[in-house]
């Protein structure tokens, strides 16, 4: 199961990934926080079941976060994936997925936490940034690291230039892992997630 808001390049490569059935897992279906998004074209013309849940169709934040784990339950997913999915969830949906529920960060954690972590990395000059798969706990992006790769950055990068080359290496370390979760299974002990 995976969680988009956007353009949906993530999500992209896992359906790709899943074609094979070798690759042990396979998108049951794609939820967003908002409609219209490429990320929902490239799911429907995979076949694959969406749908779309606003905030702003829901009462409040918590009836969104118990909203969201009833849908995502309907599918009965073994893992949840959060790509490019621009909303935190909240109590109710851990208390169902938490454990099982990764997402992928434009940046190396701890460093640059939140939405804006490209532009961030490089309003503060590093010159290596790059991207992390990790467990999503209550935090903003505080949970157990799955795996980081590093992107160097170039002295004429722009937002859009860097984030293209950490998406680039995010896809892949996002399409190796979620497969070898799947195949392999994990465990979480003292914020270390061992595949296997
Ligand atoms: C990805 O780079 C992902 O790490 C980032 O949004 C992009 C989504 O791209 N997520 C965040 O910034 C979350 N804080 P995509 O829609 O093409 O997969």
């Amino acid at each position: 199961m995976v969680l988009v808001s956007g353009a949906g390049t993530n999500l992209a490569a896992l359906l790709e990934a899943g074609v094979d059935p070798a690759y042990g897992a396979r998108v049951v279906a794609v939820g967003s926080d908002r409609p219209g998004t490429e990320a929902l074209e490239r799911a429907d013309r995979a076949g694959v079941a969406t749908f779309v849940h606003r905030v702003a169709d829901c009462v409040d934040r918590a009836a969104w976060d118990v909203g969201l784990a009833d849908l995502v339950a309907a599918h009965q997913p073994d893992l949840v994936v959060s790509a490019g999915f621009m909303k935190l969830v909240g109590p109710a949906f851990l208390a169902r997925f938490g454990g099982r529920f990764v997402n992928t960060h434009p940046a190396l954690l701890p460093a640059f936490p939140g939405t804006h972590a490209v532009a961030d990395a490089l309003a503060h000059g590093v010159r290596v940034t790059g991207a992390t798969l990790f467990m999503v706990d209550e935090g903003v992006d505080t949970g157990a690291i799955i795996d980081q790769r590093a992107v160097r950055v170039a002295d004429d990068d722009t937002v859009a230039s860097l984030h293209g080359r950490i998406k680039d290496v995010e896809r892949t370390m996002l399409v190796e892992h979620v497969g070898a979760m799947a195949r392999k299974g994990w465990t979480i002990h003292d914020r270390r997630v061992t595949i296997s």
